[in-house]
């Protein structure tokens, strides 16, 4: 892959754009950054620790929108993060126009790319950058699940005292409050987790994962989680880079599927050179079910908070 362009330079932007480079999945790895310097310190910082890496990446930094122009991929996580006690809502005013401009810029610059969106709210946002970039809908994706799954599994691991390398876990729904984590579809080499861990156990898991980024914002208390997410970033964008058609859960924009239109979700889907290639529909309980569209309506509450009328071409 040729270029891959992260919008935001902050932590979770140079954490992601840490593994990208050390993979080597592009040639070309471009970081923009707001402030003045920040995304062309971080880029040679990063180049300064090729020799010991050993990665032939070339990573440069600027601050101008115009970096995205020919990328095959750009990861949105620019914007303000969210602070102790704040909901990943509180930032939706201030977050939406920095996601909108940077989804037009992709729009006009780089048409084919595949945009991975990660700034808070991200249901909302990932909404709001398909509206605002044009792009199919295959092609805008938000991290969320990819994030929270991990987050389950190392719980998981962590209370069954097992190789956090056998456990699969799976999130679906919003990335927040609502989310749904789902220990009927979670598994230790392939073994279904109700078999090791007991149903306290396992709701202490869904509990920390639905708080996992507060947890961690709570103990730094000046900033937000950066390293799990920017694992999660490198998985996805690698998904895609290596047409992996891996299935991993991601914010994609509903049209129909789970009986749900004009939102943007957590689902698990396949995920390749395409982007989504395909949504994979869950057999939900009722109870999920349930779970799952008052996920839906809760974004839905914040969507009505943006003007997502498509952005100039
Ligand atoms: C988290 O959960 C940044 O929303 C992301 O840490």
């Amino acid at each position: 892959m040729n270029k891959i362009c992260l919008v935001g330079a902050g932590r979770v932007g140079e954490a992601a754009a840490q593994v990208l480079a050390k993979e080597e999945i592009c040639q070309e790895l471009v970081l923009v950054g707001v402030h003045e310097g920040a995304a062309q310190g971080a880029a040679l910082d990063l180049m300064e620790s090729a020799p010991l890496f050993a990665f032939d990446t070339q990573v440069r930094g600027g601050i101008s929108l115009d970096a995205v122009a020919g990328a095959d991929i750009v990861v949105i996580s620019a914007g303000m993060a969210r602070r102790p006690g704040m909901s990943r809502s509180d930032v939706l005013d201030a977050n939406a126009p920095i996601v909108a401009r940077a989804a037009q810029s992709v729009g006009a610059l780089a048409p084919h790319a595949l945009i991975v969106v990660v700034t808070n709210p991200v249901d909302v946002l990932t909404h709001l950058a398909w509206s605002q970039s044009g792009l199919p809908r295959a092609r805008v994706i938000g991290l969320s699940g990819t994030l929270d799954a991990a987050r389950m599994a190392g719980f998981i691991a962590a209370e069954s005292g097992l190789s956090v390398r056998d456990v699969r876990a799976l999130v679906i729904g919003g990335h927040g409050d609502t989310m749904i984590p789902l220990p009927r579809y979670s598994t230790i080499s392939g073994i279904p987790v109700g078999e090791f861990l007991n149903e306290a156990a396992m709701a202490r898991v869904v509990e920390r994962t639905r708080g996992g980024g507060a947890e961690i914002l709570a103990l730094k208390k000046t900033g937000s989680a950066y390293d799990a997410p920017g694992a999660a970033i490198a998985t996805m964008v690698d998904a895609v880079a290596r047409n992996r058609r891996r299935i991993l859960p991601c914010v994609c924009v509903l049209d129909g599927e789970y009986r749900e239109s004009g939102v943007a979700i957590g689902v698990p889907a396949v995920i390749g050179a395409g982007g989504v290639e395909r949504i994979i529909e869950l057999t939900l309980t009722p109870a999920e079910q349930q779970q799952f569209h008052r996920s839906a309506d809760a974004i839905r509450t914040d969507l009505a908070r943006v003007d997502i009328t498509p952005g100039p071409p």
